[in-house]
Formats: C-alpha cells, structure tokens, sequence
C-alpha cells in the first residue's frame, strides 16, 4: 500500500537499460506457476486441496544426512572453537576464500565423479551458487551482444543468468525426442549458422549434464563431439555440472574434466566446469557455488570478479569441516544417489500406470514428462492451455517444455525430490484421475 502511494507521487525517473530490460526472462509460466503455488500452498493437513510444487528442482531427500551430522558436530555449526574463531571468521575477508574449504571442494567434486578426475583447489573460484559462477564465466568469455549456444531445452534461469547484466544472448541448440534428446553434430552446426546468419559471434557452448530439465547425463561420445566442436570453432566450452552428485548410478555420469584428462589436457584452456552445492547436498539457501577452470587467465579474472559475489566465511568454515569429513561424504553421496532413483522409479510407476511416459532418465531431481497426446494443437499455445488445466484444476505447479525453449510441444518437467513420499503419491494419484477423466472425455467425443 505504501509503496502504491509513493509511486504514484513520484515523478517518473528513468532506469538504466539493464534495469528496463527483460531478459531476465521471469515472466515466463516457470515463475508464474510459483506464484500459483504460493498464493494456495498445499499442506497435507492444513490444505490438503492445495497447489503441490512439481516446478522447483529442490533437493529434499537426504537433508536428515545433514542435520544428523550436524547434531553429531555441534561445533562445527557454532564457530569451532568459540569466540575466537567468531573473530576469525568475521574479518575474513580474503577473496581467494578459506584454503580449507576450497580443499574439501575439490574433493567433493573428485569423490562426486568416483575419484575419475582431478581437481587442483589453486584453480577453484568461489562463487555465490552456480547462478553468479555462470554470470561471472559470461561476462569473461563474451561481450555484449555475442552468444553462447545451449543445447534446448534448457534451465529456464540461463534466461537471466547469462543474458541480463551480461548484454550476451543464447542460441538454442535444438534437440529433440528423435534421439533422446542428445545433441548433435549437426544441432551444433545449425545453431552456429543460424547465428552467423543473424552477424552473430559465438564465443562458446554452455551445456548441462546432467541436464536440466532431462534429467540425464551426457554420453561421453557426445561430450567428445561437442569439444571437438568447439575446438574446430576456437569458442569456449562451458559444463554446468551442477547435478553431478545426483547421478542415480556414478558410472554413468561422465565429466568433461574426464574427457579432458584423458586426452592429456590438450586444448583445455578453453573449458570451464560449474558446480554447486545447491542440488547435490540440497543446500540453495547457502550460496555455495564454484567455477572450476583449466584457463588460467579466466581464474585469475574469475576469481578478481568473485570479490561481487563471495560465500560469507562462516558458511565456508561450515562447509569445510563437513565435506573434509571423508565418512560423511562417502556415505552422504551413495544414499543421496539411492534415494533419489528411488523417487525417479516411485514417479516413473505412477506416471506409467496413469499412461504417461517419460523419457529416460538416470540423474537429477526431476523427469521428462510427455504429454504430447493431451495437446489439442501441436503448439506452444495448445502446451501451455495443458500446463493450466493442470495448476488451476489438478492443482500441480510443473513446468511446460516452452519455458525451457523446448521447440518439441508436449513436454513437461516434473520434481519430485522437494516433497515427501505421501505429497508425491498425493501428486500420482491426482495425475492418474485426471488422466482418467481425460480419457472418459476423449471417449466421449469420439465414441
Ligand atoms: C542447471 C542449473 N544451473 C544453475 C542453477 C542455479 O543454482 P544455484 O542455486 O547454485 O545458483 C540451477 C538451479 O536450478 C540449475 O538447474
């Protein structure tokens, strides 16, 4: 209200092009469906006819992992040693952050792919969650105006994160349900040309893998295609590699730093690797991100640039006890890994036994629903009239295909690791029913 009143009496006053901009991409029905969700949340007991939100990639599953850690080490999460180490913590101001916890970082990140890769903790950044590491890695491999090609769908958050501030755009690289979604040499080609076409210039390749919203891992001849793409190019190559941990199976995830190793380093300065602790230990509250990179230019700029958006030292110093802790981590990733396929296959059954299929996954926190069949029309609009039935009437928030620039209409991404077990059968069961009313109408009309 008061603001109301204050806006109406000031003049207007202009705002930076930035700040008039929107290339932040927030009014896409990603965000419009957590609005739903918020203004009639559903409670098990308290509103049982609620909104459920199938639209957040949260990882909920192993948090009593943490907590029973942190009951266990009492210290760790009250400054160590006491009022000393406040003191400590407090002044720290050291952009390069805590040694310690960049150590156990790197470990983590080493122990995640299954010892296969290394990582050197003088060329880990720290970052504010992979949201600033993909802002900071922008802004230093592309001016304002160049692109950067991902492969779509992608996370509808690159929206913002890599074109805001940053002045760059995104060039989708399409792929589709012909090949299970993989990208392609030619997909590669393509996007290129078409930002040639535009006097576009691409300055690299941002993949996901595991991807968001898939919910699967990159094969590694793919990953082999896709570097010796941007190597044909000279273009840069960035991996978002923020689901890494939560690979139902490790061995089936394979990191670019793999690939990279593996061909002794040869041209990997111009490869980047992001990661965060925000899926993986479940932790977005606390900002952990990182960018790891083999260019050592970039991590010195990388690391200048951090000083915009450091992780507070008391979260490090947390951080660093816990991940240092090698029986933690051993145990946390496999029963992390565990639940989750746990709930994929949970999901999966319910969604088969309802007549939805998916596509196959083996990684993140969500599936790839498709709905293909529902659409009236093949389009976005008949995709998007399908994603509204089901938040206003079924009363789940999940994200339409459109708002990850699916170009394949019908596709939707479905969570399934924010909720307890009970919310996630709530969810089937109102997904079976309404599957079942749609087939009751169908036969209907067309007897
Ligand atoms: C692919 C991808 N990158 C980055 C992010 C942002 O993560 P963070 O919380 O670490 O900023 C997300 C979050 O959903 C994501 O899915």
């Amino acid at each position: 209200m008061a603001i109301d009143i204050i806006e109406k009496r000031r003049p207007r006053v202009g705002l930076s092009k930035v700040g008039t901009s929107d290339t932040h991409g927030e009014e896409s029905p990603y965000f419009a469906g957590w609005k739903a969700y918020d203004e009639n949340p559903f409670d098990e007991v308290h509103n049982p006819s609620g909104v459920i939100q199938m639209g957040l990639a949260e990882n909920q599953v192993s948090f009593d992992l943490l907590e029973e850690y942190l009951e266990k080490h009492r210290e760790v999460a009250s400054f160590g040693s006491g009022i000393s180490s406040f003191k400590e913590n407090a002044l720290f101001q050291d952009y390069h952050g805590l040694f310690s916890f960049r150590k156990a970082m790197a470990n983590f990140m080493e122990q995640v792919r299954g010892g296969r890769a290394r990582f050197d903790p003088h060329r880990l950044v720290i970052t504010a969650g992979a949201t600033a590491a993909n802002e900071l890695l922008t802004f230093i491999l592309a001016d304002p105006a160049d692109a950067l090609l991902v492969p779509a769908p992608y996370y509808p958050g690159f929206d913002r994160d890599l074109r805001w501030r940053t002045g760059v755009k995104i060039i989708p690289i399409h792929c589709d349900n012909s090949n299970n979604f993989q990208v392609t040499p030619q997909a590669l080609e393509e996007a290129y040309k078409e930002a040639e076409s535009k006097n576009i210039k691409v300055r690299g390749v941002l993949i996901t893998n595991p991807s968001n919203p898939l919910g699967a891992t990159i094969q590694r001849c793919v990953l082999e295609d896709i570097l010796e793409f941007v190597t044909r190019k000279n273009i840069h190559l960035v991996s978002d590699e923020i689901y890494s941990g939560s690979a139902f199976c490790c061995s089936e995830f394979i990191s670019i730093a793999e690939i990279v190793e593996s061909r002794n380093y040869r041209d990997s300065e111009r490869v980047h690797i992001v990661y965060s602790l925000s899926k993986d230990l479940g932790l977005p509250g606390f900002r952990v991100g990182t960018i790891y990179s083999y260019n050592d230019k970039v991590v010195t700029t990388a690391r200048r640039m951090s000083s915009f958006t450091l992780i507070s030292s008391q979260t490090q110093q947390l951080l660093a006890s816990m991940l240092s802790d090698g029986k933690f981590t051993v145990n946390y990733i496999k029963t992390n890994r565990e639940r989750l396929r746990r709930r994929y296959e949970m999901m999966i059954h319910g969604l088969r036994s309802a007549g939805i299929e998916c596509l196959k996954g083996n990684a993140g926190l969500f599936c790839w629903m498709n709905l293909s069949s529902l659409l009236e029309k093949a389009t976005k609009e008949g995709e998007l009239a399908v994603w509204n039935t089901i938040l206003r009437e079924v009363k789940l928030n999940i994200s339409p295909g459109s708002s990850c620039h699916c170009s394949e209409p019908g596709w939707f991404r479905v969570c399934f690791a924010n909720m307890s077990e009970t919310t996630l059968q709530i969810a089937l069961k109102r997904i079976h029913d309404f599957m079942q009313t749609k087939a009751l109408t169908h036969h209907h009309d067309f007897p």
